[in-house]
């Protein structure tokens, strides 16, 4: 049976690869699309959402999928915290899987990047550098933001407090208990994030780097196959997916 996909930022650069991967693949349907332009029929039926769009448009997606009891697989990323707390309220209601980054590289990234936080421990400084193309609005990116939650995790840190994103109006030296994040701009880069461990005369860097934006909709895809029929929660993407923990 075919599963009936609501698509949200359908006209976005993600959205339209995820349009492509739906049309070649027959167990998958479009049932309904929307974007700044266009919103859901009321009364669709489908199976699931899937959305890659804007916060604005997220908003309006949430009390969709909770009006109609769908469940909601969303990479959005850029949400503030009153977005992030109607995203938890809404999984009371219905199954919701979020994640910054649907690749599967990536996912192996965060938890590579943990492990080396811990074991490689205080005398090793953490930056986190990450490229996109120009459009991209948010910095840094939500991988990027994904990363240092897990890595200030394992040092013991607060992940806010402990992150610098600019440097330019400091004169002081790298305090240890910091993470600094790096943003580049440009090009289609589809995505690229750098882990830097630097030591006193060695340093590890762990990079990923995503070169088509299919890698995000084949994940969410996956996702969203895996995703009905799921009792209402977060739905972590590696616990649904990868089956890694
Ligand atoms: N989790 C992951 O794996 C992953 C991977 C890549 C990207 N992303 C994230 O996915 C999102 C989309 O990325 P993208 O590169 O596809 O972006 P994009 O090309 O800019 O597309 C954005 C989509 O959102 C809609 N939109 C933009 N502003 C809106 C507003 N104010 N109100 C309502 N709708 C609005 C656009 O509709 P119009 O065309 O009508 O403007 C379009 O459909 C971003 O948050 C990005 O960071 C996540």
């Amino acid at each position: 049976m075919n599963l009936q996909i609501l698509l949200s930022g359908a006209s976005g650069a993600v959205g339209r690869t995820i349009g492509e991967v739906i049309a070649s693949n027959s167990h998958f349907l479009l049932v309904g699309k929307a974007s700044r332009q266009q919103f859901f029929e009321p009364d669709v039926e489908a199976d699931v959402i899937v959305d890659f769009s804007h916060p604005a448009l997220l908003a309006r997606v949430i009390q969709f999928a909770v009006r109609r009891r769908l469940p909601l697989v969303t990479g959005t990323t850029g949400l503030d915290p009153a977005l992030e707390r109607k995203l938890e309220e809404a999984a009371e209601h219905i199954p919701v899987c979020h994640a910054a980054n649907f690749s599967l590289g990536v996912n192996l990234l965060v938890r590579l990047a943990g492990q080396a936080a811990s074991a490689l421990g205080e005398g090793f400084d953490i930056e986190i550098l990450e490229a996109h193309h120009r459009r991209k609005l948010d910095a840094p990116s939500g991988t990027a933001r994904w990363l240092g939650q897990e890595v200030s995790k394992a040092r013991g840190l607060n992940f806010e407090s402990s992150g610098v994103n600019d440097r330019s109006n400091r004169r002081q030296a790298r305090h240890q208990a910091e993470i600094g994040y790096q943003a580049i701009r440009g090009g289609d880069v589809a995505g690229e994030h750098t882990v830097f461990f630097l030591g006193d005369g060695e340093r590890l860097e762990l990079t990923h780097r995503s070169t088509d934006r299919q890698v995000f909709a084949r994940g969410a895809l996956a996702a969203a196959s895996r995703i009905t029929g799921r009792r209402a929660g977060m739905v972590d993407f590696a616990d649904l997916v990868l089956g890694m923990h």
